[in-house]
């Protein structure tokens, strides 16, 4: 009696948990609609970060106003992301890397539509072997070092790091060279934003970036976010 008591209380705190998660979904995805005219459709799948992800990112542009943001794998964040920069009228460079070139002109035409493509730059990086000081363990590939370093040449910093590609199942530790290779365009100021860290890959990395950069993680449901200590909580509203 005692022990099926113990499931049916460990089951219902279950379903509360699933019922808060999804009740905060939907309180980000309304608010994140406020940036976009109700008649414009912006396709959220199962490949995109989650809206209180999005909400996160966008709490971070507003509020700390980054100079430099890159973003590894594009998809609706890149739209919302340009769209709170030219709202909000930022002087942001904000570059998105991906490795599909269809996807990446899918993209590049949602953000022409949306009067949005001038608030992008948009490097195609296809996947490669990677250098092995780059790497981890047995991951093989990762982008082309070379078409971001040409795209990036004329910046020295970046404030903001997001990192949600290569797709995860294309090696194994696929977003790990992120951190390593940018070693020289970051800093202790630097905020990473690792998604998908639900994964024992992601896991795995976000442990190595944390020992490597010396910052402060905090674990989401589904991403992590590595900052200094003293940095403000910009996590979106927990209900
Ligand atoms: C996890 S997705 C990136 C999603 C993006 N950050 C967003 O929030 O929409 C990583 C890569 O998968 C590919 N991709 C994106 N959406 C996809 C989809 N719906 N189906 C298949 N591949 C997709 C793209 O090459 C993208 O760079």
């Amino acid at each position: 009696m005692i022990q099926k008591l113990k499931i049916f209380l460990k089951d219902l705190k279950k379903n509360q948990i699933a019922i808060r998660n999804g009740q905060q979904q939907i309180w980000a995805s309304q608010k994140l609609q406020t940036l976009f005219k109700n008649e414009v459709f912006i396709p959220q799948t199962s490949w995109s970060l989650e809206p209180e992800t999005i909400l996160h990112i966008l709490n971070i542009i507003s509020i700390k106003k980054p100079k430099n943001i890159i973003e590894f794998g594009g998809g609706v964040t890149t739209l919302y992301i340009a769209k709170l920069l030219k709202l909000q009228n930022y002087k942001t460079n904000f570059i998105s890397v991906e490795s599909d070139v269809d996807w990446m002109l899918t993209l590049k035409n949602q953000l022409c539509d949306n009067d949005l493509i001038s608030f992008v730059s948009q490097i195609h990086a296809p996947i490669e072997t990677i250098d092995s000081k780059y790497s981890y363990k047995n991951q093989q590939t990762w982008y082309s070092t070379a078409a971001i370093e040409e795209g990036i040449k004329d910046i020295s910093h970046f404030d903001l790091v997001i990192v949600d590609g290569p797709f995860g199942g294309s090696t194994p530790y696929a977003r790990f060279s992120a951190m390593p290779f940018l070693t020289d365009y970051t800093s202790i100021k630097t905020t990473w934003l690792l998604d998908d860290t639900n994964r024992e890959y992601e896991k795995e990395i976000i442990r190595e970036w944390t020992e490597f950069s010396k910052l402060s993680c905090r674990i989401f449901k589904r991403y992590s976010v590595l900052e200094k200590n003293s940095e403000f909580d910009l996590s979106s509203l927990k209900i």
